[in-house]
């Protein structure tokens, strides 16, 4: 493993320490201050030891060029085959592991971030522990969903910051606060239910197609990337037919396959006793996904069934 801290952390094949112990060794405050722990755990532990990449923005340590690093050195510690990338508005002069990449940025320099998205991306994880002022969040998650990996996370910290009037938030506050902003991000994600003019329809569907959900956790959310064939709820009064030829049509405008579009399409072709539809299409979507285990699941079922 690579790394440059304490024996008791450095070997796979020796004990495996936790977020929480690494937390707690590194002093980070997500676990001392807030109770991130278990979330990032949750989003990171099926994946431990995968090559991932992930990006913090906020090293800690503000204006002191000597400070800060504790988040970084806990994530590569704990998830040794990952590179780590920490952004930071002022310069950093630190001792950091050997997979930790140090990158001074203002979350807000749009350029900045797509170069440095387009040059180390996609992500699999990206955290906003920066300025936590929304409109400088908004732009690091316009700029930084599309290069989050499919199935990746994205997190914005601290949104208890809402309420603060440092941070434009507070009850009447008509301003625009981190809720506001997850407010926008739940509307992007919705987009066809609001049956927009044919533009924004196009210009939205990297949310619309890509944010799987949005949790909200205390003083964290969690926005989850996976790609998804929706069809609006409002269509559903035109019938089954109807949203079989939006399907296709998805299809046909998209030009790629995942999962979830074979699975939509069954459930239409089986709520119509379509059985030989609804098996073909399943046995099409295992041809491109042969190990899927929805997919293979499903095709037993109805095989039992019919
Ligand atoms: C709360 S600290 C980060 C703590 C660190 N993530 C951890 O858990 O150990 C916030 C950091 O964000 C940095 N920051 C503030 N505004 C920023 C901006 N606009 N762009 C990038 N970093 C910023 C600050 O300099 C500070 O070091």
């Amino acid at each position: 493993m690579r790394g440059l801290f304490g024996s008791r952390f450095r070997s796979r094949s020796k004990a495996v320490a936790s977020l929480t112990e690494l937390a707690i060794a590194f002093d980070c405050d997500k676990h001392i201050d807030h109770d991130y722990i278990p979330i990032y755990e949750r989003l990171l532990e099926p994946r431990r030891f995968e090559n991932l990449k992930i990006l913090e923005i906020g090293i800690g340590g503000y204006q002191s060029s000597k400070a800060g690093g504790n988040s970084l050195r806990m994530w590569a510690s704990y998830a040794p085959e990952a590179t780590i990338y920490g952004i930071d508005l002022h310069e950093k002069d630190i001792e950091i592991p050997a997979n930790v990449r140090l990158v001074q940025l203002n979350q807000t320099d749009r350029l900045g971030l797509r170069h440095l998205a387009e040059t180390h991306g996609p992500f699999d994880l990206v955290i906003d522990d920066g300025s936590h002022i929304p409109q400088d969040s908004e732009a690091a998650f316009i700029t930084l969903f599309p290069y989050l990996s499919d199935n990746g996370s994205y997190v914005i910290e601290d949104i208890q910051t809402s309420f603060n009037s440092d941070f434009q938030g507070g009850l009447e506050s008509d301003r625009f606060s981190i809720l506001s902003l997850v407010e926008r991000i739940v509307k992007l994600q919705h987009t066809i239910e609001w049956k927009p003019p044919r533009k924004a329809k196009h210009q939205n569907a990297i949310y619309s197609e890509w944010i799987d959900a949005v949790e909200i956790h205390y003083n964290l959310v969690v926005i989850r990337k996976k790609r998804s064939f929706r069809v609006s709820n409002l269509d559903r009064h035109e019938g089954v037919p109807h949203l079989i030829k939006r399907t296709l049509d998805l299809e046909r405008d998209l030009g790629t396959k995942y999962p979830a579009y074979w699975t939509r399409l069954y459930r239409y072709y089986r709520s119509l006793e379509c059985f030989e539809q609804a098996d073909s299409c399943l046995q099409r979507g295992l041809c491109h996904f042969p190990s899927d285990p929805e997919l293979r699941r499903l095709l037993t079922e109805l095989r039992g069934q019919t």
